[in-house]
């Protein structure tokens, strides 16, 4: 039991998923379209051609998943709520049996002595709001806080802990800058406007979670350890532009209520163009949050790129002069991403470096790998790679926290295998397997070894 990495008592240990990749049931009960539905269908956009229409089928398993939370002894549970079986065309009165079904889910959690923790938006826009101009709009950022309001009417006294975005950068650079996820638009300088619209909606929803009451409310951001691929100057700029792009974004008008200063050196001259940025919006963006969530799966390396396009009047937001280089010496996991625990443990305390008393209590809202696993003959699935992921990856997590990070919790991304977006059901992240001929459920092996951790640090903080 010793072996295990060691946490303060109070320390939360968590499983996550969200609602299009494991719900299925994508027609029922007055379920409307989303953006996910619609891109799923498009020739080429997801690698395997499949789409979240069964999943996991959990819309109607999802005793049986509570029961597996339950056994997992965790303390909370993060899933999502599908917008589009809210209001099915994304915006007007309740469709009161989605909702229904997200209320007998909080239900059976509290029952089963398992914290709900609700997201409000994990990527599943309704279709009509894209087709009105989706997060390009400011309407959209409007019809989320209406959304939110109506979400939290109903199950703001139950659910403790509130997220309204996970991981805006995916929503505005995948889905509108380089077209790798829904809706599917690569069309780069939108990108910026969605981001935008993205921030402003999450400080309206904010304001709605506010008013109705709810205990804890923050964002889940998968904010990336950037590193140079050298000292050499140009690198360095380089892996601030990457940084810029992919972190301050965010977390500077989240936490200090304005731009990056390297925003100019990242977007060039597009950054002046930017008219749908209006005063006020990043006052609302800063509404005080009672935690920073953080996803965290691998870091990234950079060099310094030439502009892809030369002329800067055609020049897209998606142009900043960076890119990417290979991790060589360290394991990657079946996505091919590098394993580098360590970036987890410096990314924690370089955020009290860079923003100090403005930093709310930091929580790790989704850490995990997906691997090539597979049952054995009599059906146990062995999952040595993911069990040394997180082992590692708790561990950094643990020093952080030695270093003086206020870190509250950790939950693993996933308690299920299910849609892993463009890649389909190519990649399996789950704590549990999934057979989808069957939809039965397996605990593997690192299922068995994170209860296990869970316990041993219960026990040790007594
Ligand atoms: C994150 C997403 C989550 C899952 C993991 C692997 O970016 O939030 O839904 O796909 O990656």
């Amino acid at each position: 039991m010793s072996d295990f990495p060691v946490f303060p008592s109070g320390f939360e240990f968590g499983a996550a998923t969200s609602a299009y990749q494991i719900e299925g049931a994508t027609k029922e009960d007055g379920r409307g379209p989303s953006i996910w539905d619609t891109f799923s269908r498009r020739s080429g956009a997801v690698s395997d051609g499949s789409s979240g229409e069964t999943a996991c089928g959990h819309y109607h398993r999802h005793r049986e998943d509570v029961a597996l939370l339950a056994e997992l002894g965790v303390s909370h549970y993060r899933f999502s709520v599908a917008w589009p079986r809210i209001q099915p065309s994304g915006s007007g009165p309740v469709n009161t049996r989605g909702l229904d079904f997200y209320a007998r889910l909080v239900d059976d959690l509290l029952e089963a002595g398992v914290k709900p923790v609700l997201t409000l938006y994990h990527w599943d826009l309704p279709q009509p709001l894209e087709d009105a101009g989706g997060w390009r709009s400011r309407d959209t950022a409007e019809r989320f806080a209406e959304y939110t309001a109506l979400v939290a009417a109903r199950l703001g006294d139950r659910v403790p802990r509130w997220i309204t975005l996970n991981e805006p950068w995916c929503s505005a650079f995948l889905g509108y800058g380089n077209g790798e996820h829904a809706p599917g638009a690569s069309e780069g300088t939108p990108a910026l406007a969605a981001a935008h619209h993205l921030l402003v909606g999450h400080g309206l929803a904010m304001g709605a979670l506010r008013a109705a009451g709810v205990q804890e409310a923050g964002i889940a951001l998968n904010l990336d350890q950037v590193d140079p691929a050298t000292p050499d100057p140009a690198d360095v700029a380089a892996a601030l532009r990457a940084e810029t792009q992919r972190n301050l974004m965010w977390t500077d008008p989240l936490l200090k209520g304005c731009y990056a200063a390297a925003e100019a050196d990242t977007w060039g001259e597009l950054i002046e163009r930017q008219d749908f940025r209006r005063d006020g919006d990043l006052a609302l963006a800063s509404a005080p949050m009672d935690f920073l969530g953080l996803n965290y799966y691998t870091p990234s390396t950079v060099r310094a790129a030439p502009w892809r396009e030369p002329d800067p009047a055609r020049r897209t937001a998606m142009d900043n002069r960076f890119e990417g280089v290979a991790r060589p010496g360290v394991r990657h996991t079946a996505m091919g991403w590098p394993v580098v625990p360590d970036a987890l443990r410096r990314l924690l305390t370089s955020l009290g470096d860079r923003y100090g008393a403005l930093l709310p209590p930091l929580h790790i809202t989704e850490n995990g790998s997906a691997e090539h696993d597979a049952p054995a003959a009599d059906g146990t699935v062995h999952d040595a790679e993911r069990i040394a992921y997180l082992e590692s990856h708790l561990r950094a997590a643990s020093k952080a926290l030695a270093e003086g990070v206020d870190l509250r919790g950790y939950t693993a991304w996933s308690l299920l295998d299910n849609f892993e977006w463009a890649h389909g059901y190519t990649k399996r992240f789950g704590l549990v397997h999934v057979d989808y001929e069957t939809e039965a459920r397996t605990p593997k092996d690192s299922y068995h070894w994170y209860k296990a951790a869970i316990a041993a640090s219960r026990n040790r903080a007594g």
